[in-house]
């Protein structure tokens, strides 16, 4: 059995679902690897180190994919090329299921197995392939990283002969997975770090990174049985409103990651919070490509506002290439083998297997 992956449109996304670092992996499951010429070249990788590790390179990315039995990417495969899939070929991947519903159905009606990673079940098996946990993960720690580059002050507190510097003081919306790592983070970095989210479980994941977790007055616990938020009602949205507006005034960096399965992300810092905030103060907005939490975001854009800067990032994972590339290529990995029954050492698409069943699109 083959399994290949195509070079990505390197305009949008430049993380790779295969590394020098799993072709062992696969070829111990009896799988060749078949990758599409300069397949890692944008991360420094050259065709001869896949060679070198047995995977083969090919010049057509049409005849990757027409040979292989598993494809797996990153994003959804254009119209062009995800048109030569055929009947029980495997598409694995970050198929966005949600905006990509019509050409998603057109190819399962090709008889096309589909499995988009996103819909992962939050399972202690699953937790190797969680792609969304890895991910997440580098980019609240890089959203940190960035939105101090673009703070004109010091971040730690600094005792000096001239007078003491006082610590930055950052807020964090949403403590999952992009927050908890931006609140740790933030933490090390010598930051005084507030946080709030809907879920109240998250309080003292907060607090155990030593961040000061906001509850909103009166607030019921906003968590799905399977780890998600809910919809905030609009009593809840009220009473956070009035309790950021206060907040905001003394804080200097605004990390934002709140976000619900499915829906546009909510707006949570409003035009008057931001015009009630300190001029330098920096607001990233990790939710930005699902409508963004903050008022004013664009993606791919800083907007300033009274002197804030509001930063949008369509993938802000394409500034950390290479340690997600590493993180999601093992992720994958251990999705592949889930897929293969031990005994037979053959695809085996159990439908009884929970992580097998909710990221199979039907
Ligand atoms: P996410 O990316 O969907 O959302 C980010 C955060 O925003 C969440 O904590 C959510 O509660 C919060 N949020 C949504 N609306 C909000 C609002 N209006 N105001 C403030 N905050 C708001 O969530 P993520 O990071 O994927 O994590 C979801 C859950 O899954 C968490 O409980 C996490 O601990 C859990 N998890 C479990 C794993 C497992 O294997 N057991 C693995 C990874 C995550």
């Amino acid at each position: 059995m083959i399994i290949g992956s195509i070079s990505e449109n390197q305009e949008i996304e430049k993380r790779i679902a295969i590394t020098p670092e799993v072709i062992k992996k696969y070829k111990s499951l009896g799988l060749d690897v078949h990758l599409s010429k300069n397949y890692g070249l944008n991360l420094g990788i050259k065709d001869e180190e896949y060679e070198q590790l047995g995977a083969k390179i090919i010049h057509e990315e049409n005849e990757v994919l027409n040979l292989s039995d598993i494809v797996v990417q990153l994003g959804m495969l254009s119209d062009d090329k995800s048109s030569l899939l055929k009947e029980s070929q495997i598409l694995v991947g970050i198929l966005n299921p949600y905006n990509n519903k019509d050409k998603l159905q057109k190819l399962v009606k090709k008889k096309i197995n589909l499995f988009s990673l996103e819909l992962l079940p939050r399972i202690t098996r699953a937790q190797s392939m969680d792609i969304l946990s890895s991910q997440s993960n580098l980019a609240g720690y890089k959203a940190v990283v960035e939105s101090f580059a673009n703070f004109e002050k010091v971040v730690p507190m600094m005792m000096t002969a001239a007078g003491t510097v006082p610590a930055a003081k950052v807020l964090v919306v949403g403590a999952g997975v992009a927050g908890l790592q931006a609140i740790a983070t933030a933490k090390r970095m010598g930051a005084i770090v507030f946080a709030t989210d809907v879920r109240m479980a998250s309080k003292e994941q907060v607090e155990s990174l030593g961040g000061k977790f906001l509850t909103v007055d009166g607030a019921e616990n906003l968590e799905t049985e399977g780890g998600y938020a809910k919809e905030a009602s609009e009593n809840f949205k009220k009473k956070q409103e009035d309790l950021l507006f206060e907040t905001l005034k003394k804080i200097d960096i605004v990390i934002c990651t709140a976000l619900i399965p499915g829906k546009k992300a909510p707006l949570i810092i409003k035009e008057k919070m931001i015009d009630n905030m300190q001029p330098g103060s920096v607001i990233y907005d990790l939710a930005a490509i699902q409508g963004g939490n903050t008022a004013f975001s664009e993606v791919d854009k800083v907007i300033e506002k009274n002197g804030v800067k509001i930063i949008g990032e369509s993938n802000i994972l394409n500034k950390l290439p290479v340690s997600s590339s590493n993180l999601y290529a093992k992720n994958m990995f251990n999705f592949v083998e889930n897929l293969f029954d031990k005994e037979s050492k053959k695809i085996d698409i159990k439908l009884e297997d929970e992580i097998i069943e909710k990221t199979l699109i039907k």
